[in-house]
């Protein structure tokens, strides 16, 4: 087969075309805008709804375009059959998704994310081989471009598939234990991505479907679906929250890959933004946790068996009542309260925005401290305590009151630890390098908890041994509505 490339000039392409083709056109370009605005929208907490709203809008404009084009282009399987597939595929799509978005609960949305990212990485996987054995006559004209998109996609595709699938494992506790951690990992990783550029480089080489063409398909497949499992394992409990920001980065750039097959635009833009957003939040959790960013996208990072160490306890702990916390809070002028994963566990959001409203409307400043990873999700305590109504300006992000500690009378730990875990300071400590709320350099420090177990990644905290902590152990949300009823 001779290939020839041949570029229409996109003016001439776009005068030739349909009317319908430039309506679907337009169509994508105009969800292409409401998608960007989605993205700006969620960015901060006043827009978000708004940001929610453009995404649906953008997306539902998208669909329809698109079920649109599939109908009017001629299907092979013929237009009745092609719309009962459509319909069928998405009533079941829409069943699953509905019934999932009902019932999952807040805590366990990162696995529901990994999973759903396993879904984006295998439709890459099978739109690659389908475009493939039976490309379309564009595709087909461009020769060995579309193979080298055909063997990206597929790639990125099979790392994030499996990928997902072990993150999805992870966090939901299915698989549990210390990271997987192999000898000269690194260059294991290495070797893998090598040898898929030299099998690339045949792949592409091959004029259109081959044997040889499609056992280099399948071996690079199976090399990327063990890379997958490889990246993933290798990683520490307590830098899961950066590997599914990064493996949503993937599953954006398989999108897009999937969109230069099916020589659909709006795919590629969306899966840009999906790569690129990601991306970008990994960067930004890896500050948050002091990660390297290379390291985090080469995967294996933040392994050093870290989620068990430093278990022991270190001295004695004081106690306090609920009671005595109302005392505190009563003759205290300013609040800081800063909520973890316990907060969300407990539900306790709704008892906190009470206090916070009681509290305020007795003349004291209460504000909120958020670390970036505190949670189990990007964004897990904002989203909580704009469902529970706290006003949006007293919520303040890690770096905005990590100076104000000093002047603090009373902080409230809600059922977070890591987050404000001292030993992140001590070179050697398991999380040595984080940054946390240094909650520890205010006048006095309450942590709501149920017991003296260790957080997230396995350490104990000294916090909870200083002098001016005390604990008050039990539900958060008993606790709370304790101190609320001796206000
Ligand atoms: P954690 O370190 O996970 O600690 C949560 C604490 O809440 C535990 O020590 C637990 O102590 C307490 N708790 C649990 N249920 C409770 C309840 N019903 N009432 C009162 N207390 C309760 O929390 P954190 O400070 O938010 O840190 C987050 C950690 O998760 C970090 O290590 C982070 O890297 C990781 N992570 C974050 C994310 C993202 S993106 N946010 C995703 C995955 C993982 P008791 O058992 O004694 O009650």
């Amino acid at each position: 087969m001779s290939t020839i490339v041949h570029f229409e000039p996109v003016s001439i392409a776009f005068a030739s075309a349909t009317l319908i083709d430039k309506g679907v056109a337009l169509a994508y370009i105009v969800a292409a805008l409401f998608f960007i605005r989605a993205l700006a929208g969620l960015s901060k907490h006043e827009t978000a709804q708004g940001g929610n709203t453009s995404g649906i809008i953008g997306m539902t404009i998208a669909l329809v375009a698109t079920i649109i084009l599939a109908l009017t282009s001629e299907p092979k399987i013929g237009v009745l059959t092609t719309a009962i597939l459509i319909a069928l595929a998405m009533g079941i799509g829409a069943v699953i998704g509905i019934w999932k978005a009902k019932n999952v609960e807040m805590t366990g949305m990162p696995e529901l994310i990994a999973l759903l990212h396993s879904f984006v990485g295998i439709a890459a996987v099978l739109v690659g081989y389908n475009s493939y054995f039976a490309p379309d006559e564009q595709a087909f004209a461009l020769g060995g471009f579309h193979l080298g998109e055909v063997f990206l996609g597929v790639f990125i595709g099979a790392v994030t598939f499996t990928g997902s699938i072990v993150a999805y494992l992870k966090l939901s506790a299915k698989i549990k234990g210390a990271p997987l951690v192999l000898p000269a990992r690194h260059w294991l990783n290495l070797a893998a991505i090598l040898v898929s550029i030299a099998l690339m480089v045949v792949f592409v080489r091959q004029d259109g479907v081959t044997a040889i063409g499609t056992l280099m398909l399948i071996v690079m497949t199976i090399i990327a679906l063990l890379l997958g499992v490889h990246l993933v394992a290798a990683i520490g409990g307590g830098d899961m929250p950066v590997v599914v920001s990064m493996l949503n980065s993937y599953s954006g750039w398989a999108a897009a890959a999937a969109g230069f097959m099916l020589n659909n635009d709006l795919l590629i833009i969306t899966g840009a933004l999906v790569g690129s957003s990601g991306a970008y939040l990994s960067y930004i959790m890896c500050k948050a946790m002091n990660r390297s960013f290379i390291s985090v996208i080469l995967g294996g990072f933040g392994s050093d068996g870290a989620v068990t160490a430093g278990e022991t306890e270190e001295g004695e702990h004081r106690e306090i009542t609920a009671d005595e916390t109302a005392e505190l809070l009563r003759n205290a002028q300013r609040v800081m309260i800063t909520p973890g994963y316990g907060m969300a566990v407990a539900q306790a959001q709704y008892p906190v925005a009470e206090l916070t409203s009681r509290l305020r409307a007795s003349g004291v400043e209460v504000q909120f401290g958020i670390h970036p990873v505190a949670g189990r999700l990007p964004g897990h305590m904002n989203v909580l305590l704009a469902e529970a109504k706290v006003p949006y300006d007293i919520v303040m992000e890690m770096d905005e009151i990590n100076d104000d500690f000093p002047e603090v009378d009373v902080v409230l730990v809600i059922g977070a630890n890591d987050t404000v875990n001292p030993s992140a300071d001590e070179p050697g400590s398991p999380i040595a390098g984080m940054p946390v709320l240094k909650v520890w350099e205010a006048k006095d420090v309450i942590v709501f908890k149920r017991s003296m177990a260790t957080g997230y990644a396995g350490v104990q905290n000294p916090l909870f041994f200083r002098e001016n902590t005390q604990m008050l152990f039990g539900d958060a949300k008993a606790s709370v509505d304790a101190i609320l009823s001796n206000l």
